[in-house]
């Protein structure tokens, strides 16, 4: 294949798809706990009824909807989202504003045709298979990064962090959103949830490939502004009434 040129079933490739175990388990484990949607279903994310994942996909309405506001209005120009998956988030910010290219990145090439066949017709959108620790001449220059639900596939959020202001522009913008952040101990303790559960569901391969990340971690030298904050006085007290909130941070990094 040659890379960046060619579009299969309306992807593009900018890396050669890897032989590791990942995607293959990734899929597997994602059909048991009834994550792989139908395209019907996807094209209404993040509004999921009448499915055993309904309640997951209420909080991420919240998320999306303060994520969608954020954008709106903004030149980035090009933004890129890495870990698209299925390609429903790629396609509400392109939606969101049609000044932007959006850019749907994965290394899940069967989520990544169903991306692309689902969303073919929105003109500014596209998807990629990429690796983006690999350069490739043709790879987007984003204004603005966003990973939501996927860096904890990620091993070391600082190494991916130089990474990405390698690839954004000056003064772009990365977010991180949906995803857990931990204390120290606290992650140790999810490790352990992790393997258990990954044990416990015949994914044990899928172990080496999913990191819980110390918010303290992060490299000092970036500004990193919790947009959101689940552990926010005003989100407790929401909480009181009842309503599930979102709990996880979104995290605003820049140089
Ligand atoms: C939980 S899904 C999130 C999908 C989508 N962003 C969403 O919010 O529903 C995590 C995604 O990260 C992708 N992923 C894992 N490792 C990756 C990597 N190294 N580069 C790009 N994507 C990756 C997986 O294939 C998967 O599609």
């Amino acid at each position: 294949m040659s890379l960046g040129s060619v579009s299969k079933n309306g992807v593009l490739y900018f890396s050669e798809p890897s032989e590791n175990q990942f995607e293959e388990e990734y899929i597997k484990l994602r059909t048991l706990e009834n994550r792989i949607l139908t395209d019907e279903q996807v094209k209404q994310l993040p509004y999921l009824q009448s499915h055993p994942k309904s309640k997951e996909w209420e909080v991420r309405q919240q998320s999306t909807q303060k994520f969608l506001e954020y954008i709106n209005g903004k030149a980035f120009n090009t933004v890129l989202e890495i870990g698209c998956g299925n390609g429903w988030f790629s396609n509400l910010m392109a939606k969101q504003n049609p000044e932007f290219t959006v850019w749907g990145v994965d290394v899940n090439v069967k989520e990544l045709d169903q991306a692309a066949r689902i969303f073919k017709n929105t003109k500014n959108l596209r998807f990629a298979y990429w690796d983006i620790f690999e350069n490739h001449e043709s790879a987007p220059k984003p204004g603005l990064i966003v990973l939501n639900a996927s860096v904890q596939y990620f091993e070391n959020i600082n190494t991916l962090l130089k990474r990405l202001f390698k690839i954004i522009k000056a003064y772009g913008e990365i977010h991180i959103i949906d995803s857990p952040f931990y204390g120290e101990e606290d992650a140790l303790k999810a490790k352990q949830r992790t393997i258990e559960y990954y044990s416990a569901s015949n994914a044990g391969n899928l172990i080496p490939f999913y990191h819980h990340h110390v918010f303290d971690n992060i490299d000092g030298n970036y500004s990193v502004k919790k947009l959101y904050n689940p552990k926010g006085f005003s989100i407790r007290l929401k909480k009181l009434t009842g309503k599930k909130q979102n709990p996880f941070p979104w995290l605003k990094i820049t140089k």
